[in-house]
């Protein structure tokens, strides 16, 4: 199977795992990158099931828009059953990675909001401990370089994305050569940073399940 092949079969299997658990008033969190786009086009088959979403990035409420999915505004909607999305890294214990997209921010506050938040990957995202990924940093455009001099003391690499700015009109520093052995306390303190809005690491808030595409099928890990 191709690794497309097992985005769709994961998000399919998403679908499926939801779908018995929406009724007319049920608003969907959507993530964002590939995999979640992949969620999207399967959910979009199933529009009269569920009322509407909210969407993690702009780039996703495009998409389900242009599907005539509602996309609400995180602020306007009550409780969110479900966040479904996609990973950069996960560990066995579905601490992840997350922000290649630059999505991070957002993600992050509608997986908080989530009561279960299900993650979506192919079996190439699955290491046994994170930090090959470059971990994505979102900080405010003026602490750039005061964030990376504090990042470097913490052991890692950081590298400004070029001509990237985030939804919320930030930048990113991918941060190389972390060997992530406690996902927690670094992301706290990475947050401690002034000038951090957020880090990629979702290890306070895991995933509760994990559908992980292999050519033998989807697995279903919890942590
Ligand atoms: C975006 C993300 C994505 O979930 C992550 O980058 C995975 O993307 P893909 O499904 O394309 O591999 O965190 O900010």
């Amino acid at each position: 199977m191709t690794q497309d092949q097992l985005k769709q079969a994961v998000a399919q299997a998403a679908v499926d795992f939801i779908l018995p658990k929406l009724d007319d008033k049920s608003i969907v969190g959507v993530g964002t990158g590939s995999t979640a786009n992949c969620f999207i086009d399967a959910l979009a088959l199933h529009k009269g099931a569920f009322d509407g979403t909210v969407a993690s990035s702009e780039a996703s409420a495009a998409r389900l828009k242009a599907h005539g999915i509602p996309v609400y505004e995180l602020n306007t909607v009550g409780d969110l059953e479900f966040y479904v999305d996609g990973a950069d890294e996960t560990d066995e214990k579905l601490h992840l990675i997350k922000g290649g997209g630059a999505a991070l921010t957002r993600e992050k506050i509608v997986a908080a909001v989530a009561k279960t938040f299900i993650c979506i990957a192919d079996a190439s995202k699955l290491v046994s401990v994170l930090g090959t990924f470059p971990l994505p940093v979102e900080v405010i455009p003026m602490a750039r370089s005061h964030v990376a001099r504090q990042l470097v003391k913490l052991g890692g690499d950081p590298v400004y994305r070029e001509g990237v700015l985030t939804d919320n009109g930030n930048i990113i520093l991918d941060v190389y050569n972390l060997q992530i052995t406690e996902p927690t306390v670094l992301e706290t303190q990475i947050n401690a940073i002034v000038g951090v809005v957020t880090n990629g690491l979702f290890a306070s808030r895991p995933a509760d399940l994990l559908l992980l595409g292999t050519p033998e099928g989807v697995r279903t890990l919890k942590p």
